[in-house]
């Protein structure tokens, strides 16, 4: 390994690049094995991923700020996405941030200390039919309120 990132995840990633006619066409799937292995994507990352897709590191920031989904500082072990969209909100959703700022205690894009959690505030997760609407880590909970959320918190590690 010389970099941040491992010969493995090198070799994915241009492994994944050689299927697309553009290697470029191949950035969000990279980011997301990125991101799956270091939990973050750091900025060493993007400039090596930058020279194995043969783009500038400045296109892969551009993804990176835009999509929410990619982290830009290293997370809890649970990753807690509120949405905040209009339908949630009409739903209830700020409850939910604020039993979550109160039983946390952190503010959206904040760590707990204990490494556990990591609370975002998001746009539209695209389940508006069930809002208000949470993302824990890849699994969507909808309809919640703030003792069923509450209960999921619960039956975490
Ligand atoms: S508004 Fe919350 S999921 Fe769409």
């Amino acid at each position: 390994m010389s970099g941040i990132l491992s010969d493995g995840l090198a070799a994915r990633i241009s492994g994944l690049a050689a299927r697309y006619p553009e290697p470029s066409a191949a950035l969000l799937p990279c980011l997301h094995l990125v991101q799956a292995e270091l939990g973050w994507i750091p900025a060493a990352a993007e400039a090596e991923l930058g020279g194995l897709l043969g783009i500038p590191p400045i296109r892969i920031r551009e993804a990176v700020t835009f999509y929410s989904m990619f982290r830009r500082r290293p997370a809890g072990r649970h990753h807690i996405r509120v949405c905040r969209a209009l339908s949630c909100t009409l739903q209830g959703s700020g409850d939910l941030g604020e039993r979550l700022r109160a039983r946390l205690g952190v503010d959206p894009g904040q760590t707990t200390a204990d490494g556990r959690f990591t609370l975002e505030e998001v746009e539209c997760l695209g389940n508006c039919e069930n809002a208000p609407c949470v993302l824990i880590d890849f699994e969507e909970h909808g309809r919640l309120t703030p003792e069923s959320l509450d209960e999921i918190l619960e039956g975490l590690d």
